[in-house]
Order: C-alpha cells, then structure tokens, then sequence
C-alpha cells in the first residue's frame, strides 16, 4: 500500500472528510450509510450522545457495522476506523480502572485487555477509547475511576498494559488504543470536570507526562486531547503541547483525535471567534482528527484555499490516520467476523482481577477471613445491586453477568440472612441479633462517578452512617464492605467498623471475589493506588508531594510550625500503596550490588541492582507488592519525599521466602529538571523497599 500515493489521488473534500469522525447509533444509521457513500469519512464512533458509551444506546449490530463499511470500500477504497468507549470491558465487566490500578500487577491488566478486545472486536469496534491516564488526587473528580490514581510511575506501567493488551505485542495493531486525555485533566481546579488545570511544566513533565510518555513507547495508535486549558491554552489548540512536545519530545508518531466537540469548543473557552478559526487553530496545532462537530469537515477545504492552512499540514494528518489502518491491516481485512470466544475464561480472568484489585483497610484482631459455617447478617444499599458496582462506561455490559455481593456471599457460607435497612422492622432486629457477624455493603451510584459526575464531598451520607451506626448497635462484629469508585473520606465510620474491604467497582464478578475473600479462599493483595484522606478538606493529599520548608516527610508531623491542620489530623487515613493481607510479611537484607556509580556509566545504560529478601511469617498462602521508592537527597529542583520507581507482585507459601531484585538506572533515577529534559544529578539517593510509601528502611547509593 502507498499511502503517499492514495493521499495524491485525494481531492481537498475527500481529505477533509478522512479527518473526520461521525457519530453512528440506531436512529442515525440510514443517514450514515448515504454520508460514507458520498464522503470518505474516515472514523465513525458508535454512541448515542455527549457521554457516547455512558448512555443507553441501542446496540448498532456487526452487520450494520460491515454495511457502513462495504459502501466507504466500494465507493472510496479507504477502510472506516470504528471507535468506541471500551474502558474496563464490552460484554463482561472487568473493575474499573483505578481498581485495576490497585492490582499493582500489570501482566493481569494486560491479559484482561486481550480479553476485552476479543468482546469488542466480536461487537464491530476495532478503536477504544482508553487507556485513560490522567493522573489525579482529587477525588471530588468522578473520572479519578477511569484512570491510574496519583502515581506517574505506575500509570507508566498501567498505560503499557492496556496499549499491548489492546494492540498486541508487535508492530500490527489488534485493536486500536487510545491514550488520553493528553494533558493535565486530572489536575482540574477543584475536581470539577472540564475545567482549568494550573498546571507548571515541571509538574506537567514529572507528573502527569510520563504515563503518556509510556503509552507512546509502547506503540499506542492514537493519543485523545483533554478539555482543559493548561496555562491560558486549550489543549485542542496547543502547538506546544500536541506538536513540540508529543510529537518532538515524546516521538509519538500516531495520530490525535480531538475530545468530542473539542474543537469547536475552543470557541467557549474564547480563544476563537468561530468554528472556522478553531479548525484554523487546532490542525495547525497538530491535532488530526476531529469527533463529531465537523469543524474540519465544514471548512478545511476554505482554509486551504485561503492559505491559512497548507495543504501538506492536512496531507501530514491524512497520513498519519491511513498509517494506523495500514499497520492494522484494514485496507486487506475491512470487514469484522464472528471470532466464538470463552466466556467462562472472560469471567474467570474478571474474577481474579477483581480478587487483586481489593483492598483490605482493616481487619481488627483479624475477624477475617470468617469461618464458612458463621450465620451472617448482610445490610446495606449495594448488597443486591447489579449495576452500579459495574462502575462508570458500563452500558454495554450483560448485566446479567453481574454476581451481587450478597449471592456471593450467601453462596460461601452456612446461613446468610439480608437485612433491608429501609424498611427495617423489630422482628428483622431480633433475627439480626441471632446472627455471628453483620456486614454492611454500602457504596455510591455508577452515575456520580466518571465523565461530568463530581462530587464537592467525599464523606458518607447520613443514611449510610445510619446503617453503620444501627450495626453497630447490636453488639455484634461489623465489617464493611465498600463498593465505591472513587476513594472516599471514612474518618467519621472508621472507628465503628471491625474490618474493611475496598471492592470498588469491582464489575460482573465483584459478588465471587469478595466472598473469596472474606471466607478465606484467597487472602486479599490489593493496594492503594491513591490516597484516602481522613475529610474532603484535605484534598489534595498524596504521596509523592515536595518536602516542605518546615517538614521534609509530608503530612506526619503533628508538632506546631509544621504544614497541619488544626482541626483534624493532617495525615491520610491511608496511604498509597496500603493495604493488608492475611498474612505478614518481612522485609530484610536490602542491598545493592554496587553502592556508586558515575554520571556517565547511568547515562551508558549501567544501573545499580538493589535486592531484598521478603519473608512470609504466617500461616496462609498470600501475594505481596513489594514496593521500592527513591528519595534524590539533593537535587536542583525539589523532588518528591518519595518516587515509586519499582513494584513487584510476589507469591508466597506460609514460611517461605524470596529475594527479589530492582534494576535502578537513568530512567529511575532522571526526572525532568532544569533544562526541562530528563536527566540523573550528581549525588546520593535513598532506596526505601517495603509494603507501602511510609517504609522507613532504606539505604543509600550514589551517583558520583
Ligand atoms: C467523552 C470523553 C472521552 C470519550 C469521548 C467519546 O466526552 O471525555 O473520554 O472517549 O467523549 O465518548
């Protein structure tokens, strides 16, 4: 295929329209089919509206789909990219994101996605919408569920997992993925949606760059603009951003397509006076395709035509796109088959990421795991709910699939009573009573969480803390079992439960893993992948923030003069990387092959290897995330009290014990400094390998 000579044989419309992608659903399908015959469109998204996957739409069948496509090959040669939100599963529903995120094990992201793009590609779509990568610490942010947490590091490894889930491992693309939103929209003001993120480069770089940075080495087809403005400039009209630094600095080589309506758009966000200067501003910006308001469609061709855009600008962009369809074989293959897939694998892959993604926040005098012959009592507003534990971009799955947490739970023990808080009647009390344990399963609706649902408080509601306080009341153990998206501020419940076990939107499989573990069939491994705060009012709170001048180790120190709050207590309730297992693990012997190293042999490639031998000193079988952070003592510009620059998930049987070993070279050591480019300073540096980002053990190593 020479894409240089099909673009020569484009007329001006024609190029216009390749850089175009239309919406596709039930009441619009005739009317696409009479476009694609007159115009080469070059993207449909299957969607109903504004928040395209997160409504209900009627299914648009595979057979529609390679109607649309036979007409765009029949009349114009050139194959259709169909796009959709496939965020954490199709037909089955795997966690959401952030839950995923908190598996800390990438090789189970990957195959999850190999599986969800099995479902998708047997439903039409061969372009997603994810990864999502916005790094973010603000909670109050529905779409922190869509994404990585508060970690650069990890969203690195989060975004690799999904691009070769999606895509595959070599250079031709299975499915295409999509990075966004490209950048800086987790950093929105206040946790609300769309709005402004101040953002300075330095933080731009090392924070929320890097995930970005990850996906575009791993072969990502496409990159997705974000809604907001950094620094007085909507991305969706940035040259610095989409040309100079995606393209010049990161080497990204796909093609970006624009949020929807992102384009014209900028006329809001008063940058433009109309839709014709904002197709103006963003080709000329290096964004190439333009979702659903034909901005480019409308008036390329006029632009052109008056020498504001040049015609190599639109040719480059053309390019780009037939690029990704050559590379994923659409021009030999256009049309989608039914390739039979195993649903029972899908749902058993669905189980065990849901199993790793929990977090187990406490477990007072180990009440868990219970014996499966206890009598338990299960309350609360999310014990028989189907839907909203599958979490936000959900609506394509079977919720049939789902397994409640109370089915879960009843079909692992002995006797399982549920009590309907709403209509709570004397009779159910005195049942209650007869009953070893009660567990409450409270969580929040999918509707609050995702694109365009922020909440200005993170606390429980008064209903919520009713049912924790009537539990309470009995006598009996409580535990909580928490199916909420977003993380939440537990400071005014904590104390009235015996345990707690995050099961976020853990999806079709939520109600089996949970029971798992909470009768003992699998002893929790999840961690934190952002952090909990005690109230609302400590947001933003997180991890890997800048020593202060007045406390260099965060938000621990209660003594005055110190960066704390008087009225609650400054430190998380939990912090990142947290979470407990059934067992406990020892950490010891932590050394490095060689304790220095010159400038010049990092920058060769030369690195130190740090190892650690952990230890399991109880009596079950349990995974664990070693966690291994950097502390740059001294450096030009402030650097973070820590930096996760290395994890791995290890198994072990009671009494055994592993060593395990970190390369710690340029790229975990460099961050981007001074001159705005990565680079390693001269000096010493603290290694810190443990269970979560309060390890105290460390030692030292240097670059000299
Ligand atoms: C939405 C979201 C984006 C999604 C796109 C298509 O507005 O911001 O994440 O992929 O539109 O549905």
């Amino acid at each position: 295929m020479n894409i240089n000579s099909v673009v020569s044989k484009m007329t001006l419309k024609e190029k216009a329209a390749q850089l175009t992608q239309i919406q596709l659903h039930k009441d619009n399908y005739e009317a696409v089919c009479e476009l694609v015959k007159k115009e080469a469109i070059g993207s449909v998204i299957v969607a109903a509206n504004l928040t395209a996957g997160n409504t209900d739409r009627t299914v648009i069948t595979m057979a529609q789909i390679n109607h649309i496509q036979k007409i765009a090959m029949q009349n114009h040669g050139v194959p259709i990219l169909f796009g959709h939100d496939v965020i954490h599963g199709h037909r089955i529903c795997w966690p959401i994101p952030l839950a995923l995120s908190a598996a800390f094990n990438p090789e189970l992201v990957k195959e999850s996605y190999t599986y969800i793009a099995e479902e998708a590609k047997n439903d039409g779509i061969n372009w997603s919408f994810a990864p999502m990568l916005d790094v973010s610490r603000d909670p109050r942010w529905g779409r922190i569920i869509e994404g990585p947490g508060e970690d650069p590091y990890l969203g690195e490894k989060m975004a690799e997992a999904v691009v070769k889930g999606f895509q595959g491992d070599g250079d031709s693309i299975n499915i295409a993925a999509c990075a966004k939103h490209y950048i800086g929209y987790g950093a929105s003001e206040g946790g609300r949606d769309y709005h402004k993120a101040e953002i300075s480069d330095y933080s731009l770089r090392n924070f929320y760059l890097r995930a970005f940075r990850s996906a575009v080495r791993s072969g990502a087809a496409t990159v997705m603009n974000s809604f907001n403005e950094i620094s007085g400039q909507p991305t969706a009209s940035s040259k610095y951003l989409l040309t100079d630094v995606l393209r010049g600095e990161l080497g990204f080589e796909g093609f970006v397509i624009s949020d929807w309506a992102a384009i014209s758009q900028l006329v809001r966000q008063g940058v433009v006076e109309n839709e014709k200067e904002a197709a103006c501003k963003s080709i000329n910006a290096g964004l190439d395709m333009d979702m659903t308001d034909n901005c480019y469609f409308n008036y390329l061709e006029e632009l052109i035509n008056e020498n504001r855009v040049a015609v190599e600008t639109v040719d480059l962009s053309v390019k780009r796109i037939l690029s990704i369809k050559e590379k994923m074989n659409l021009f030999d293959e256009p049309y989608f088959e039914e390739k039979p897939y195993s649903k029972e694998k899908h749902r058993v892959s669905a189980r065990e990421a849901a199993r790793e993604s929990i977090v187990l926040l406490k477990n007072e005098n180990n009440i868990l795991p219970l014996d499966k012959n206890s009598t338990v009592c299960v309350m609360g507003d999310m014990s028989l709910d189907k839907r909203a534990v599958l979490g936000s971009w959900s609506l394509d799955f079977d919720i049939d699939e789902t397994v409640t947490i109370y089915d879960g739970i009843k079909s692992k023990c002995k006797s399982c009573l549920y009590f309907d808080c709403l209509t709570p009647k004397d009779a159910t009390m005195d049942e209650m009573s007869q009953t070893d344990v009660i567990i409450v399963v409270l969580g929040e609706s999918d509707k609050i969480t995702g694109e365009a649902n922020s909440i200005s408080g993170i606390e429980l509601n008064e209903h919520q803390k009713f049912i924790i306080k009537s539990a309470k009341r009995t006598g009996k153990k409580v535990i909580g079992v928490l199916a909420f998206g977003r993380p939440r501020a537990l400071y005014d419940v904590i104390d009235d439960l015996d345990a707690v076990l995050y099961v976020w939107h853990g999806g079709s499989q939520i109600g089996n893993a949970t029971a798992d573990i909470i009768f003992g069939d699998f002893s929790p491994c999840g961690r934190l992948p952002v952090t909990m705060p005690r109230v609302t009012g400590q947001i933003p709170i997180y991890y890997n923030c800048p020593p202060s001048c007045r406390d260099e180790d965060g938000y621990y120190d209660k003594s005055l003069w110190k960066p704390n709050y008087w009225d609650v207590d400054s430190s998380p309730l939990y912090p990142f990387g947290y979470g407990l297992s059934y067992t406990k693990f020892t950490y010891s012997d932590i050394k490095a092959d060689v304790t220095k190293l010159t400038l010049q042999e990092i920058e060769k490639g030369k690195g130190f290897i740090i190892s650690v031998r952990v230890k399991n000193m109880g009596a079950v079988a349990s995974k664990e995330v070693v966690q291994l952070y950097i502390r740059d003592c001294v450096s030009f510009m402030t650097r973070p009290i820590k930096e996760l620059k290395g994890f791995d998930k290890i198994y072990l049987l009671p009494d055994e014990e592993k060593t395990v070993n970190f390369h710690i070279g340029f790229e975990e050591l460099a961050y981007y400094g001074q001159s705005g480019q990565l680079c390693v300073e001269k000096g010493d540096f603290k290694i810190f390998i443990g269970e979560n980002c309060l390890v105290k053990r460390s030692i030292t190593i240097s670059v000299i």
